[in-house]
């Protein structure tokens, strides 16, 4: 039998849970993520529970949790910033270990396509990722996402400039 697991909007009360997660995979060896380390996540609890309260109160900001039997074992979240970008939404998106190839993943990003669908202030939802991090292309493909481009030697991880490709999805309305 497996464990059932569920997906929905972020609360304070999270934010233990959501520092702990984010630690445990900055620690991962080829993450796939930007930062390489849990001492580079340099939010606090205290931080944590001040952004999840901006990003309910955000017309543009969506953060998303899984968690199974009160433990979070994956974090989504996606964010526009002022102006002429505050339709744009980029995300961010991880899965404990333990539980990825579940659809954790997936289902978490079906749920944010399906707000920002939703919600008329969204225009845009993109991402960028490490060429190599094939699992997640994959999910991006699947649920629709178009690649747009590869900014080349842009981001510095573990010593070496990697790659990032830009996918991105637009909502015609
Ligand atoms: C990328 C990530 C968010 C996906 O979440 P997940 O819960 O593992 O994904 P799902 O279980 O929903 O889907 C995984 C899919 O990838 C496929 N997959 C797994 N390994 C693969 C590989 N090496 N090549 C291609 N596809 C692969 C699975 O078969 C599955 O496909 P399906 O849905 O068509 O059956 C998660 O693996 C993760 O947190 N990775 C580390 C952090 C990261 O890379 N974040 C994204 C940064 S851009």
């Amino acid at each position: 039998m497996t464990t059932a697991w569920q997906v929905r909007e972020a609360v304070p009360s999270d934010a233990a849970g959501i520092v702990a997660h984010i630690r445990r995979i900055a620690d991962e060896p080829n993450n796939g993520i930007s930062i390489s380390s849990a001492t580079e996540f340099k939010f606090t609890e205290v931080d944590e529970v001040e952004i999840i309260k901006k990003y309910a109160e955000s017309d543009n900001r969506l953060m998303l949790v899984a968690e199974v039997e009160k433990a979070i074992i994956g974090v989504a979240n996606c964010r526009g910033s002022d102006g002429g970008y505050s339709h744009t939404l980029s995300f961010g998106i991880t899965v404990n270990r333990d539980w990825r190839d579940r659809g954790v993943g997936t289902a978490m990003l079906r749920y944010m396509i399906d707000w920002c669908r939703a919600n008329p202030v969204v225009h845009r939802l993109e991402l960028w990722v490490f060429p190599d991090n094939v699992r997640a292309i994959h999910v991006y493909e699947k649920l629709g996402f178009q690649h747009e481009g590869n900014r080349r030697a842009s981001f510095l991880k573990d010593g070496e400039f990697r790659d990032l490709l830009l996918m991105g999805m637009v909502f015609e309305r």
